[in-house]
């Protein structure tokens, strides 16, 4: 049976390095956007403090190096923090060609320019902005301009199960020549094919019970990858963004680092400051140690939250810079002008990922990975605020260029089977998927979240194994479902991350192990290899 779409590159999911990637590409190929959800859902669509990018007159490349250099803990490397850094402005220009609303601010000389604000590790002002809704202003607007681009065609609700490559067509020399897809709304797989392929799928935060990330955020890129046979690297290290607003029907609603970037204090709830004595750089220290410290703080006296607290601030002050989260505390009782907020850590960024060189390339040919779902090697042990965005849009311009480059000589892949769906029924037993799906974030937040020990991790560790071969066996014998194929992807992606923590006897960035409280003299990666790596 034939394929049913063809294009010249398949992109499967659409944040800032999906999307951005399909405008660089769509003036000169067939681009096919794959996308589990509507469009906009993403990662990308809530991210509130902006992008970093060296802007100011008195900022400088080598001062961001140097700080995204000191946040990473020594796993950065150098080469791919310089070449992203210096990538940048460009990046930030092409946004704002595109559109986008970046806020401005009245300079002294009557002029207007860009306001750019502070986070944790950065010694600059260099994070530039739209108010504290920056990603719903990328994303909007690079959205709009794809859907309307005649090379680009779009397939929203259609959740990509697994990577097709001619190894597992029996084939020779290896390559990625398209995925299979689950379309949500027919409930049908179909198949793509193209002569490339490029995972945009984001993060992973789905992982854990607690999260700042959207529901789309399951590991799906990494999952598909790594049963492709592409190697993995540094998945211990998992961002928790120290403060999201506690409240039992936020579910995890972020409050921006820029909060504290324009003076917001964290304070326990008598009112008594604490960061000073965790870190000389107090609430602006890198995250790592903010969500530690927060983290001893609530274990120490048994609090269900500490408090960010900006209402010293002109109440003017806080609705201009703010105005999403002061409007969105404000439906949940809580007016930030006036009174401190309760916040928690929560999983945030996962730095780890598919391993990629500077072009986006991973190890199949013709398979790119860019944006969160990728291990460039910028972030290091721990990601400096706003360089997340950052890597987006300077991956996807770099992985659109090769492509580009590439692709007259990228063959046409032969149109892959039909999904076999010949052994398998409807399934019976629906309440195995959300019970494992429950019992797995469960134990990730408990065992394998900020504050790690050996037994915790060998807890975790018994339990993924179990679960696996439950999911293994449960997708042999029925027919995939959107929560099947998310679960599947979880409890893999789970399995690298403790893996990959078992295996680093050291603390470092935000991997804390107490067995291990000190930091090895080599900053060694860890990379994991699939069994069908190189076939
Ligand atoms: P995403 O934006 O997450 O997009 C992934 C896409 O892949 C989605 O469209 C999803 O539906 C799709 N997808 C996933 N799996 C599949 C599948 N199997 N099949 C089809 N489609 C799939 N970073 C910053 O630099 N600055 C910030 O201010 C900032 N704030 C943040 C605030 C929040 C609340 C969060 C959660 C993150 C924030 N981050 C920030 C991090 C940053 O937003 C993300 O790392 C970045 O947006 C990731 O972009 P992406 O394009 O790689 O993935
Ligand atoms: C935030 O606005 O605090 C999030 C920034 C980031 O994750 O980079």
């Amino acid at each position: 049976m034939s394929a049913e779409h063809t294009s010249d590159v398949l992109i499967i999911g659409s944040g800032a390095a999906g999307l951005s990637l399909a405008l660089r590409l769509a003036p000169s190929a067939r681009v096919h956007l794959v996308s589990k959800s509507l469009l906009r859902e993403s990662a990308s669509l809530y991210a509130q403090g902006g992008m970093s990018a060296v802007l100011h007159k008195d900022d400088s490349v080598a001062s961001h190096v140097e700080d995204t250099l000191r946040t990473g803990a020594g796993l950065c490397d150098p080469e791919i923090v310089r070449y992203t850094v210096e990538r940048g402005r460009e990046a930030v220009e092409w946004l704002i060609a595109r559109g986008v609303p970046f806020t401005k601010e009245h300079q002294p000389d009557g002029g207007n320019d860009y306001h750019l604000t502070q986070e944790g590790g950065h010694s600059h002002r260099r994070v530039i902005h739209a108010a504290d809704a920056t990603g719903r202003a990328i994303e909007t607007t690079l959205e709009a301009q794809v859907r309307s681009h005649p090379n680009i065609g779009l397939f929203e609700n259609h959740i990509a199960i697994d990577l097709i490559t001619a190894a597992k067509l029996g084939q020779k020399p290896q390559r990625c020549v398209g995925v299979y897809a689950l379309s949500r709304e027919a409930g049908r797989v179909v198949a793509f094919r193209a002569r490339c392929v490029v995972l945009a799928t984001g993060g992973a935060g789905k992982v854990y019970l607690y999260t700042s990330n959207p529901d789309v955020a399951t590991g799906d890129g990494v999952a598909m990858a790594w049963r492709a046979g592409c190697r993995v690297a540094n998945m211990e290290f998992i961002q928790f963004h120290p403060t999201c607003l506690y409240h039992p029907k936020a579910k995890s609603f972020l409050v921006t680092e820029a909060v504290r970037g324009e003076g917001g204090r964290l304070l326990l709830p008598d009112g008594t400051p604490f960061m000073h004595k965790f870190d000389p750089r107090g609430e602006l220290a890198p995250r790592d140690i903010v969500a530690r410290a927060i983290d001893h703080e609530m274990k120490r006296l048994g609090l269900s939250y500490v408090h960010l607290d900006i209402s010293h601030k002109p109440a003017q002050f806080i609705r201009e810079h703010f105005p999403t989260i002061h409007a969105r505390c404000l439906e949940f009782g809580y007016d930030m002008t006036r009174e401190p907020l309760p916040v928690v850590p929560a999983a945030h960024y996962i730095c780890g990922g598919v391993m990629t060189d500077r072009h986006g390339r991973s190890d199949i040919p013709g398979l790119y990975a860019i944006g969160e779902v990728a291990h460039t090697g910028l972030h290091g042990a721990n990601r400096m605020a706003s360089n997340s965005l950052l890597e987006c849009l300077v991956f996807a311009a770099a992985a659109g260029q090769d492509i580009l480059t590439h692709l007259a000589e990228a063959p046409l892949p032969a149109a892959p089977p039909a999904w076999d769906e010949s052994r398998v029924t409807d399934s019976d037993e629906e309440v195995v998927v959300s019970h494992n799906w429950d019992e797995l974030r469960r134990f990730m937040w408990d065992y394998v979240g900020i504050v790690r020990t050996n037994k915790r991790l060998q807890r975790a560790q018994h339990r993924v194994n179990l679960l696996l071969g439950e999911i293994a066996e449960y997708y042999s014998n029925f027919r995939v479902g959107n929560d099947l194929i998310e679960l599947r992807n979880l409890a893999l992606v789970a399995d690298l991350i403790i893996r990959s923590a078992l295996a680093r006897k050291e603390s470092r960035g935000l991997h804390y192990n107490k067995d291990y409280p000190d930091t090895n003299p080599a900053a060694v990666n860890t990379v994991l290899t699939p069994p069908n790596y190189n076939v």
